[in-house]
Protein backbone atom coordinates (compact mmCIF):
# COMPACT_ATOMS: atom_id res chain seq x y z
CA UNK A 1 0.00 0.00 0.00
CA UNK A 2 1.13 3.53 -0.86
CA UNK A 3 2.00 5.60 2.42
CA UNK A 4 -0.51 8.58 2.98
CA UNK A 5 1.06 11.75 3.86
CA UNK A 6 -0.78 15.25 4.41
CA UNK A 7 -0.65 19.04 5.26
CA UNK A 8 -3.19 19.59 7.41
CA UNK A 9 -4.59 23.15 8.07
CA UNK A 10 -7.25 25.47 7.99
CA UNK A 11 -7.27 27.22 5.17
CA UNK A 12 -4.91 24.87 2.97
CA UNK A 13 -5.67 25.54 -0.76
CA UNK A 14 -2.36 27.89 -1.07
CA UNK A 15 0.19 25.35 0.39
CA UNK A 16 2.85 24.42 -1.58
CA UNK A 17 3.60 21.28 0.74
CA UNK A 18 1.93 18.99 -1.68
CA UNK A 19 4.33 20.14 -4.65
CA UNK A 20 6.81 19.83 -2.48
CA UNK A 21 6.62 16.89 -1.21
CA UNK A 22 5.60 14.87 -4.28
CA UNK A 23 8.84 16.80 -5.86
CA UNK A 24 10.92 15.02 -3.15
CA UNK A 25 9.60 11.28 -2.98
CA UNK A 26 10.19 11.98 -7.17
CA UNK A 27 13.42 12.42 -7.01
CA UNK A 28 13.93 9.69 -4.14
CA UNK A 29 11.91 7.21 -5.76
CA UNK A 30 10.01 7.00 -2.71
CA UNK A 31 6.23 5.44 -3.04
CA UNK A 32 4.14 7.77 -1.02
CA UNK A 33 1.20 10.47 -1.56
CA UNK A 34 0.79 13.63 -0.28
CA UNK A 35 -2.28 15.55 -0.58
CA UNK A 36 -3.66 19.06 1.45
CA UNK A 37 -6.50 18.19 3.98
CA UNK A 38 -8.84 21.26 5.21
CA UNK A 39 -9.30 20.35 8.52
CA UNK A 40 -12.21 21.93 10.44
CA UNK A 41 -11.05 24.12 13.27
CA UNK A 42 -12.54 21.44 15.77
CA UNK A 43 -11.74 18.61 14.54
CA UNK A 44 -8.38 18.09 14.58
CA UNK A 45 -7.58 15.08 16.68
CA UNK A 46 -10.50 13.51 15.10
CA UNK A 47 -9.49 14.24 11.85
CA UNK A 48 -5.74 13.08 12.59
CA UNK A 49 -6.78 9.70 14.01
CA UNK A 50 -8.89 9.03 11.02
CA UNK A 51 -6.31 9.35 8.59
CA UNK A 52 -3.29 7.66 10.81
CA UNK A 53 -5.97 4.94 10.97
CA UNK A 54 -6.34 4.63 7.31
CA UNK A 55 -2.15 4.35 6.13
CA UNK A 56 -1.00 7.64 7.45
CA UNK A 57 2.27 7.75 8.08
CA UNK A 58 2.95 11.49 8.83
CA UNK A 59 1.70 15.35 8.81
CA UNK A 60 3.09 18.18 8.23
CA UNK A 61 0.94 20.87 10.35
CA UNK A 62 0.10 24.02 9.09
CA UNK A 63 -1.61 27.49 11.10
CA UNK A 64 -3.69 27.49 12.88
CA UNK A 65 -2.73 23.84 14.13
CA UNK A 66 0.46 23.87 15.29
CA UNK A 67 -0.10 23.73 19.75
CA UNK A 68 -3.02 21.50 18.62
CA UNK A 69 -0.55 19.23 17.12
CA UNK A 70 1.90 19.41 19.75
CA UNK A 71 -1.34 18.36 22.47
CA UNK A 72 -1.48 15.27 19.88
CA UNK A 73 1.98 14.16 19.89
CA UNK A 74 3.02 11.25 22.48
CA UNK A 75 6.94 11.86 22.54
CA UNK A 76 8.57 15.19 21.24
CA UNK A 77 12.56 15.81 19.77
CA UNK A 78 14.19 18.29 21.73
CA UNK A 79 13.45 21.23 19.62
CA UNK A 80 9.90 20.69 19.39
CA UNK A 81 9.81 20.07 22.85
CA UNK A 82 11.78 23.30 23.52
CA UNK A 83 9.27 25.06 20.89
CA UNK A 84 5.96 23.93 22.42
CA UNK A 85 4.76 24.01 18.61
CA UNK A 86 4.89 21.38 16.26
CA UNK A 87 4.64 21.33 12.08
CA UNK A 88 5.96 17.40 11.47
CA UNK A 89 4.08 14.36 13.28
CA UNK A 90 5.10 11.24 12.11
CA UNK A 91 3.29 7.34 13.24
CA UNK A 92 6.49 5.48 14.73
CA UNK A 93 6.16 1.47 13.92
CA UNK A 94 4.47 0.76 17.96
CA UNK A 95 2.02 3.39 16.51
CA UNK A 96 2.97 6.11 19.04
CA UNK A 97 3.23 10.03 17.27
CA UNK A 98 6.59 11.68 16.97
CA UNK A 99 6.90 15.31 17.12
CA UNK A 100 9.27 17.91 15.91
CA UNK A 101 9.46 21.32 14.48
CA UNK A 102 11.42 21.96 11.39
CA UNK A 103 11.00 25.68 11.07
CA UNK A 104 14.53 26.42 12.63
CA UNK A 105 16.57 23.78 10.66
CA UNK A 106 14.96 25.28 7.79
CA UNK A 107 15.34 28.81 8.15
CA UNK A 108 18.96 28.12 9.25
CA UNK A 109 20.00 26.01 6.51
CA UNK A 110 18.29 28.32 3.89
CA UNK A 111 20.47 31.15 5.48
CA UNK A 112 23.91 29.03 6.26
CA UNK A 113 24.12 26.61 3.27
CA UNK A 114 21.35 28.30 0.51
CA UNK A 115 23.00 31.77 0.72
CA UNK A 116 26.22 30.99 2.53
CA UNK A 117 24.87 33.57 5.34
CA UNK A 118 27.44 33.09 8.41
CA UNK A 119 25.41 33.53 11.60
CA UNK A 120 28.02 32.03 14.74
CA UNK A 121 29.69 35.27 15.86
CA UNK A 122 27.27 37.90 14.65
CA UNK A 123 24.87 40.28 15.90
CA UNK A 124 21.15 38.74 14.98
CA UNK A 125 17.63 40.60 15.20
CA UNK A 126 14.61 38.53 15.80
CA UNK A 127 11.44 40.50 15.43
CA UNK A 128 8.15 39.35 16.65
CA UNK A 129 7.68 36.90 19.53
CA UNK A 130 5.00 34.44 18.33
CA UNK A 131 4.65 30.66 17.44
CA UNK A 132 7.02 30.91 14.77
CA UNK A 133 10.10 32.93 16.20
CA UNK A 134 9.42 30.49 19.48
CA UNK A 135 10.00 27.13 16.55
CA UNK A 136 13.36 29.02 15.51
CA UNK A 137 15.13 30.02 18.78
CA UNK A 138 16.65 26.91 19.68
CA UNK A 139 18.55 26.25 16.02
CA UNK A 140 19.46 29.98 15.88
CA UNK A 141 21.20 29.80 19.43
CA UNK A 142 22.72 26.61 18.25
CA UNK A 143 24.68 28.50 15.65
CA UNK A 144 26.42 30.32 18.68
CA UNK A 145 25.64 33.88 17.41
CA UNK A 146 27.53 36.77 19.77
CA UNK A 147 24.07 38.02 20.54
CA UNK A 148 20.30 37.77 19.58
CA UNK A 149 17.73 39.85 20.29
CA UNK A 150 14.22 39.51 20.56
CA UNK A 151 12.24 42.90 19.64
CA UNK A 152 8.67 42.85 19.90
CA UNK A 153 5.80 44.98 20.00
CA UNK A 154 4.20 43.63 23.38
CA UNK A 155 7.54 43.61 24.71
CA UNK A 156 6.28 41.28 28.29
CA UNK A 157 6.58 38.45 24.79
CA UNK A 158 9.99 38.72 23.82
CA UNK A 159 10.97 38.93 27.22
CA UNK A 160 9.15 35.46 28.26
CA UNK A 161 10.72 34.18 24.80
CA UNK A 162 14.24 35.29 26.14
CA UNK A 163 13.79 34.01 29.68
CA UNK A 164 12.75 30.60 28.12
CA UNK A 165 15.92 30.26 26.01
CA UNK A 166 18.24 31.87 28.07
CA UNK A 167 20.13 28.68 28.46
CA UNK A 168 20.88 28.65 25.49
CA UNK A 169 22.89 31.69 24.64
CA UNK A 170 23.01 35.20 24.60
CA UNK A 171 19.36 36.30 23.93
CA UNK A 172 17.80 38.83 24.77
CA UNK A 173 14.92 41.66 24.56
CA UNK A 174 13.50 44.20 23.47
CA UNK A 175 11.22 47.53 22.78
CA UNK A 176 10.82 47.15 18.61
CA UNK A 177 11.41 51.14 18.91
CA UNK A 178 14.29 51.09 21.18
CA UNK A 179 16.77 49.03 19.44
CA UNK A 180 20.70 50.26 20.05
CA UNK A 181 23.74 49.48 17.32
CA UNK A 182 23.29 47.96 14.05
CA UNK A 183 23.21 44.03 12.89
CA UNK A 184 24.34 41.42 10.59
CA UNK A 185 20.93 39.65 10.25
CA UNK A 186 17.61 41.17 10.33
CA UNK A 187 14.84 38.09 10.44
CA UNK A 188 11.36 39.10 10.40
CA UNK A 189 9.51 36.64 12.12
CA UNK A 190 6.15 38.67 13.02
CA UNK A 191 2.61 38.16 10.65
CA UNK A 192 2.95 41.96 9.72
CA UNK A 193 3.26 41.20 6.19
CA UNK A 194 0.58 39.26 5.98
CA UNK A 195 -1.32 42.61 6.39
CA UNK A 196 1.37 44.67 4.47
CA UNK A 197 2.66 46.26 7.79
CA UNK A 198 5.87 46.72 8.44
CA UNK A 199 7.42 46.63 12.59
CA UNK A 200 8.36 49.91 13.42
CA UNK A 201 11.69 49.77 14.26
CA UNK A 202 14.65 52.30 13.06
CA UNK A 203 16.94 51.85 9.89
CA UNK A 204 19.60 52.68 12.30
CA UNK A 205 19.64 49.02 12.52
CA UNK A 206 21.10 48.24 9.08
CA UNK A 207 24.17 48.66 7.75
CA UNK A 208 25.66 47.87 4.37
CA UNK A 209 26.76 44.43 5.51
CA UNK A 210 23.41 43.51 7.09
CA UNK A 211 21.28 40.26 5.82
CA UNK A 212 17.58 40.79 6.10
CA UNK A 213 15.59 37.84 5.93
CA UNK A 214 11.51 37.68 6.00
CA UNK A 215 10.20 34.23 6.52
CA UNK A 216 7.25 35.10 4.98
CA UNK A 217 7.76 34.67 0.98
CA UNK A 218 4.67 36.14 -1.54
CA UNK A 219 4.98 36.74 -5.02
CA UNK A 220 6.36 40.17 -4.64
CA UNK A 221 9.06 41.36 -2.57
CA UNK A 222 7.83 41.42 1.04
CA UNK A 223 6.90 44.84 3.26
CA UNK A 224 9.74 44.09 5.38
CA UNK A 225 12.42 43.55 2.68
CA UNK A 226 11.40 46.23 0.73
CA UNK A 227 12.02 48.88 3.43
CA UNK A 228 15.13 47.63 3.49
CA UNK A 229 16.10 47.38 -0.02
CA UNK A 230 14.83 51.26 0.31
CA UNK A 231 17.51 51.61 2.80
CA UNK A 232 20.76 50.13 1.16
CA UNK A 233 20.81 47.04 2.28
CA UNK A 234 22.73 44.64 -0.12
CA UNK A 235 20.79 41.33 0.44
CA UNK A 236 16.97 40.66 1.07
CA UNK A 237 16.03 37.07 1.48
CA UNK A 238 12.49 35.41 1.66
CA UNK A 239 11.05 32.79 3.18
CA UNK A 240 10.87 30.59 0.22
CA UNK A 241 13.72 28.56 0.95
CA UNK A 242 12.93 28.01 4.68
CA UNK A 243 9.61 26.69 3.53
CA UNK A 244 11.33 23.79 0.79
CA UNK A 245 14.10 23.28 3.33
CA UNK A 246 11.57 22.47 6.78
CA UNK A 247 10.02 20.03 4.20
CA UNK A 248 13.41 18.72 3.54
CA UNK A 249 13.80 18.35 7.21
CA UNK A 250 10.32 16.46 7.65
CA UNK A 251 10.46 14.52 4.67
CA UNK A 252 14.16 13.43 6.22
CA UNK A 253 12.27 12.48 9.30
CA UNK A 254 10.01 10.25 7.72
CA UNK A 255 11.77 8.80 5.03
CA UNK A 256 15.06 8.37 6.45
CA UNK A 257 16.47 10.26 2.83
CA UNK A 258 17.35 13.73 2.53
CA UNK A 259 16.16 14.94 -0.35
CA UNK A 260 18.00 17.82 -2.37
CA UNK A 261 16.52 20.88 -2.26
CA UNK A 262 18.25 23.41 -4.58
CA UNK A 263 16.23 22.53 -7.91
CA UNK A 264 12.89 22.70 -6.10
CA UNK A 265 13.60 25.83 -4.73
CA UNK A 266 14.75 27.07 -8.21
CA UNK A 267 11.13 25.49 -9.64
CA UNK A 268 8.96 26.90 -7.06
CA UNK A 269 10.93 30.75 -7.57
CA UNK A 270 10.42 30.26 -11.78
CA UNK A 271 6.92 30.19 -10.98
CA UNK A 272 6.48 32.81 -9.11
CA UNK A 273 8.61 35.04 -11.24
CA UNK A 274 6.16 33.84 -14.28
CA UNK A 275 2.90 34.69 -12.40
CA UNK A 276 3.87 38.26 -11.31
P1 LIG B 1 2.82 33.33 14.40
O1 LIG B 1 2.36 31.93 14.69
O2 LIG B 1 2.90 33.66 12.93
O3 LIG B 1 4.08 33.68 15.12
P2 LIG B 1 1.40 34.88 16.35
O4 LIG B 1 1.74 33.90 17.42
O5 LIG B 1 0.03 35.46 16.29
O6 LIG B 1 1.65 34.27 14.90
O7 LIG B 1 2.50 36.07 16.43
C1 LIG B 1 2.48 37.15 15.54
C2 LIG B 1 3.66 38.05 15.85
O8 LIG B 1 3.69 39.14 14.92
C3 LIG B 1 3.62 38.69 17.23
O9 LIG B 1 4.95 38.84 17.69
C4 LIG B 1 2.97 40.04 16.94
O10 LIG B 1 3.26 41.03 17.88
P3 LIG B 1 2.45 41.07 19.31
O11 LIG B 1 3.05 39.98 20.12
O12 LIG B 1 2.69 42.41 19.85
O13 LIG B 1 1.00 40.82 18.94
C5 LIG B 1 3.61 40.37 15.62
N1 LIG B 1 2.86 41.34 14.81
C6 LIG B 1 1.71 41.10 14.13
N2 LIG B 1 1.32 42.21 13.44
C7 LIG B 1 2.27 43.16 13.70
C8 LIG B 1 2.46 44.52 13.29
N3 LIG B 1 1.56 45.12 12.47
N4 LIG B 1 3.54 45.19 13.74
C9 LIG B 1 4.43 44.59 14.57
N5 LIG B 1 4.32 43.30 15.00
C10 LIG B 1 3.25 42.60 14.57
Amino acid sequence: MTDLYAVVGNPISHSKSPQIHTAFAAQTHQDLLYTAQLVPLDRFDSALNKFFEHGGCGVNVTVPFKENAWRYADEFTPRAQRAQAVNTLKKMSDGRILADNTDGVGLVRDLTVNHGVTLTAKRILLLGAGGAVRGVLQPLLEQQPAELIIANRTLSKAETLANDFADLGNINASELTALDGTFDVVINGTSASLSGDLPPIPASVLSAVTVCYDMMYSARTTVFNQWALDHGVPTVIDGLGMLVEQAAEAFALWRDVRPETATVISVLRGERRQRR
